[in-house]
């Protein structure tokens, strides 16, 4: 067997490089209310730009039943999917809240949605994701937060 690397290449620090992105992070920051998450008291909220101008907003929606809640990122996802299937995906932010407030830091999408965002790679192509924060975000492709996503 040979050895073999892959490697990633994000942007980390205060600034985003566009008003566009900088206005998708508030469009995600400012859905956060509107997460249903009082099982966690951790609120995420995705929005979805797509190459129409659309923007798709989605936010975690937690249930007693817990598998059968679903993720912020997902919810937007699907929704775009289901709305605009032939519509490309141009970029996603993320933002979230714990019980103090805004995180101050950046999160990081589950195993589940970078999946899922595998399979809107394969729909559209490559896109952002932007994991917006108080006080530093990243911003990266898609692609590069699941390596050998699963395909068939
Ligand atoms: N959550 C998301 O909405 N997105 C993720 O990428 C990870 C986790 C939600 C699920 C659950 O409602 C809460 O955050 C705590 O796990």
């Amino acid at each position: 067997m040979e050895k073999r690397e892959q490697t990633i290449e994000y942007f980390e620090g205060k600034d985003l490089p566009s008003v566009e992105y900088r206005e998708l992070c508030k469009k995600a920051q400012e859905v956060l209310p509107d997460a249903y998450s009082i099982y966690s008291g951790f609120s995420v909220g995705a929005a979805l730009l797509l190459e129409n101008g659309e923007v798709i907003t989605g936010t975690n929606q937690e249930n007693a039943a817990s598998p059968s809640g679903m993720c912020a990122e997902r919810t937007a996802l699907f929704y775009a999917g289901s709305r605009f299937p032939q519509v490309r995906v141009k970029a996603l932010a993320i933002a979230a809240a714990d019980r103090n407030g805004p995180v101050k830091a950046y999160v990081s999408p589950c195993g589940a949605c970078r999946q899922v965002m595998a399979e809107s790679i394969r729909r559209g192509g490559d896109f952002d994701v932007i994991l917006c924060g108080e006080e530093r975000s990243i911003l990266l492709k898609a692609s590069a937060l699941l390596p050998f996503p699963f395909k068939m």
